[in-house]
């Protein structure tokens, strides 16, 4: 890995972050600081909130209390968003040709491109498909060209919200192939995943959520061999949670 550039962007510090809605407590108590390049990965059940984690870490939406930091400057300036880009399970795609979508993307103005249109499609595989309408893609193609149209703009952080969750192996090792290129261009990745395996050949460290608190955050080796909390074990273990039926 390429870490000889440093990410202004980093470190991230989260201090007493909360989010409530409609009186649910949905994240709470959050204390964190991620100072390490690579891939951080969050790890949890379904509605632990880690989605919405990664929405406030981009600044879409506010947290009710704490602060969020990116370099030491705060997750809302104009400045610090420009610098990220978002990858979300359901690739959000122009209805224009795949050339296009990247064209858009390469030609806004807090766009620092590292790599031509060209480029961009080779390393997504896309070139023969340049002027084919993106939405006739297949989902593993629209999912890689929604990756590279996100790294188009050159950003220092990039956000990734189950990235393979509907691609089979090939697919998925398409993706995984991409963000291990962009780590080595020094880019920051928070990858939220279900699956183990890929937070295993991925992550430096885990952050690992239980009911929108953060129950571990460590380096990923530790977490995959002595994972600390009870939860987190049962996790790694794939244990599955007690069902509210089975407990009646
Ligand atoms: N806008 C909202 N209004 C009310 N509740 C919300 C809102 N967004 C999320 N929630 C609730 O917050 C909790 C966490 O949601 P979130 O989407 O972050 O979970 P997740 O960990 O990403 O789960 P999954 O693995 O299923 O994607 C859920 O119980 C969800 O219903
Ligand atoms: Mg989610």
């Amino acid at each position: 890995m390429n870490d000889a550039r440093q990410n202004p962007l980093l470190p991230l510090e989260l201090k007493s972050v909360a989010l409530t809605i409609g009186g649910r407590p949905l994240l709470s108590g959050l204390n964190l600081k991620v100072t390490t390049p690579g891939v951080t990965t969050i790890l949890g059940h379904n509605g632990a909130g880690k989605s919405l984690l990664l929405r406030l870490l981009h600044g879409l939406g506010t947290a009710d209390t704490g602060t969020i930091t990116w370099g030491r400057q705060s997750v809302a300036a104009t400045a610090v968003k420009a610098r990220q880009a978002m990858v979300f399970q359901q690739p959000i795609l122009l209805r224009r040709s795949v050339a296009a979508n990247l064209d858009y993307v390469l030609q806004l103005p807090h766009a620092r491109p590292i790599l031509s249109r060209k480029q961009l499609l080779n390393l997504a595989s896309l070139s023969a498909v340049a002027s084919q309408p993106a939405r006739t893609l297949s989902g593993g193609e629209q999912q890689r060209l929604a990756f590279v149209r996100a790294l188009a703009t050159g950003p220092d952080i990039m956000f990734l919200d189950e990235p393979t969750a509907n691609l089979d192996p090939d697919a998925t090792q398409w993706i995984e192939d991409l963000i291990k290129n962009a780590r080595a261009k020094s880019i920051k990745i928070f990858l939220v995943t279900h699956d183990i395996g890929q937070a295993r050949r991925l992550s430096q460290d885990v952050i690992f959520l239980n009911k929108g608190r953060i129950e571990e955050h460590t380096d990923a080796a530790s977490f995959f061999h002595r994972p600390k909390s009870a939860y987190s074990q049962q996790f790694v273990n794939g244990v599955l949670p007690a069902s509210p039926q089975s407990a009646q």
